[in-house]
């Protein structure tokens, strides 16, 4: 089964509740959350307090995406606030393990993000130690970007790693996901799709979910 996590970067910001709230109703698997803190990528959104707020407005599982320096200064307070998983980027600290043994301790679900240039290599030994793998399709920082097509070749690889581990660790790709690209993804491999632009500038959200899920 194809998940929809839509990004809520794409919403507007004084009406996140309602926009998670809708976006449950219209067949959402997760809420995807980016938090951006203007100095791993160019762009600030926000922190702790947006993931505990929307709480009261949803049930579905917070996807928390850091896009910040040094994430395991703060993970802990993302999994208190009620993240229910949390990515952190391998190319943020240089103790990425260290991050997903602490969201892993606070009993929620780690998983590491690669931008679009990293090598899989850089994930080999905490593979083992995730729930999810996120693939950006474009570099971080900013909602409607196009897709860049070499990670698709990426997707397929990661594909038969996992496999290979018998594990079942979800592959999340975010960043010009829409319903020309999603085939694409989905064949090479992926299972949860994250799509801010698509959605939120839809006629029909719903529409448009239902149309990912079927990619
Ligand atoms: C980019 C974010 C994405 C972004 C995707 O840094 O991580 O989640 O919202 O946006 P779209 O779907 O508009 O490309
Ligand atoms: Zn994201």
């Amino acid at each position: 089964m194809i998940k929809v996590a839509p990004s809520i970067l794409s919403a507007d910001f004084a009406n996140v509740g309602q926009a998670v709230k809708q976006m449950e109703e219209y067949g959402a698997d997760y809420i995807h959350c980016d938090v951006m803190d203007g100095m791993f990528v160019p762009n600030i959104t926000f922190g702790f307090p947006m993931i505990r707020d929307l709480k009261k407005y949803t049930s579905l599982p917070m996807d928390v995406h850091l896009m910040i320096t040094e994430p395991e200064r703060y993970v802990e307070r993302f999994c208190e606030a009620g993240a229910d998983l949390v990515t952190v980027h391998a190319e943020s600290t240089p103790h990425v393990h260290r991050a997903i043994q602490m969201i892993r301790n606070c009993g929620k679900k780690p998983g590491v993000v690669l931008n679009p240039s990293t090598p899989l290599e850089q994930i080999e030994y905490v593979l083992d130690d995730v729930d999810m793998v996120l693939l950006m399709s474009v570099n971080p920082g900013y909602g409607a970007q196009k897709f860049i097509p070499q990670v698709l070749k990426k997707i397929e690889k990661l594909r038969s790693l996992i496999d290979q581990s018998g594990r079942e660790i979800e592959i999340e790709v975010d960043g010009g996901v829409n319903e020309h690209t999603a085939r694409e993804i989905v064949a090479a491999g992926a299972n949860v799709l994250v799509a801010g632009n698509a959605v939120f500038t839809a006629k029909d959200p719903a529409a448009m979910i239902k149309l990912l899920k079927q990619a």
